[in-house]
């Protein structure tokens, strides 16, 4: 991991928010203390349980019984997991909700891209540490009729137009029904496609799905291709584009604001939702929080009228 370790001194010495490529093919992967389990994590606190990156389960490999205590991704480049409720394999975004409680075995060599927003426990006779965060607690599943993984074929999402020209975009997951005002969000880029200039509210997290990208921000200019993973820092100002065309998988924290133009429609998908009939009403980005169903008060019955 030099390269990443370099790359993060770096990020460390830059005084302004900025955009960092790691390019992990070549770096070993880490040992997780089990064997046919392994990981090239790029961004990791075990205080938080936060942690993106690849994961990779070899064959007959268990993950053993745990239990999520945030939110954990997992879209599958290669591969399959297998746990109590199915099977979820290659194209699709597994997602786990906090509770959510279940052993994993692969039954074929599998590649994942991880996001983890936050620590996992793990039962006693457990003792790998394949996720950030992790710790040993005793645990039952408060609610076994809550099925662990919620699983989303990317192919199968609609694709929206957008008003960059060639770009495209798959609202694949909007965080509904959870604290987070966040998005998963493919972007699909045609060749020659121009991203215009914005800037970032909050930790944007993306993987290079397919093709290419160019980032230019603080002045400099970044490439990042098939394979590599991208952090984006809160308040980091940038424009992206692609040479040859592109397939982007990312995590956005928080909204975009354009730097020409009008807030709305925002690039990551906040100004739509999953059910919203406002869907295409291209509400600005911070009138979200404002269109939050208020929780409905139920008064009490008034007093009859005794005359
Ligand atoms: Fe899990």
């Amino acid at each position: 991991m030099q390269a990443v370790m370099e790359d993060n001194k770096a990020g460390r010495m830059a005084r302004q928010p900025g955009v960092y490529v790691y390019d992990v093919s070549g770096q070993p992967w880490q040992d997780v203390g089990k064997a046919g389990l392994a990981q090239k994590i790029v961004r990791r606190d075990d205080r938080t349980g936060q942690s993106f990156g690849f994961m990779f389960f070899d064959t007959l490999t268990r993950t053993g019984v745990h239990q999520h205590l945030g939110n954990a991704f997992s879209y599958f480049l290669s591969g399959a997991l297998t746990d109590y409720q199915g099977t979820t394999g290659a194209g699709e975004l597994g997602i786990n909700f906090p509770g959510s409680t279940h052993d994993a075995i692969a039954y074929l060599p599998t590649l994942t891209v991880g996001r983890m927003e936050g620590p996992v426990a793990y039962g006693p006779d457990v003792t790998h540490s394949l996720h950030a965060g992790n710790r040993h607690a005793a645990f039952e599943n408060a609610f076994p009729e809550h099925l662990p993984d919620l699983n989303i074929m990317l192919d199968a999402v609609p694709v929206s137009a957008t008003r960059v020209p060639g770009l495209t975009r798959r609202l694949v997951y909007d965080y509904a029904n959870t604290p987070h005002q966040r998005r998963m969000t493919q972007l699909m880029l045609l060749p020659g496609a121009c991203v215009p200039a914005h800037r970032l509210t909050a930790l944007v997290d993306l993987y290079v799905l397919g093709g290419d990208v160019r980032f230019h921000c603080q002045g400099k200019s970044l490439d990042a291709k098939a394979g590599d993973f991208v952090i984006m820092e809160p308040d980091a100002q940038l424009r992206f584009e692609s040479r040859y065309g592109a397939s982007l998988l990312l995590w956005a924290e928080g909204p975009a604001l354009w730097e020409d133009g009008p807030s709305s429609p925002e690039l990551y998908g906040f100004t739509s939702a999953h059910g919203d009939p406002l869907r295409f009403g291209n509400r600005a980005p911070g009138d979200w929080q404002a269109q939050r169903p208020t929780p409905v008060r139920i008064s009490p019955p008034a007093a009859p009228d005794r005359g």
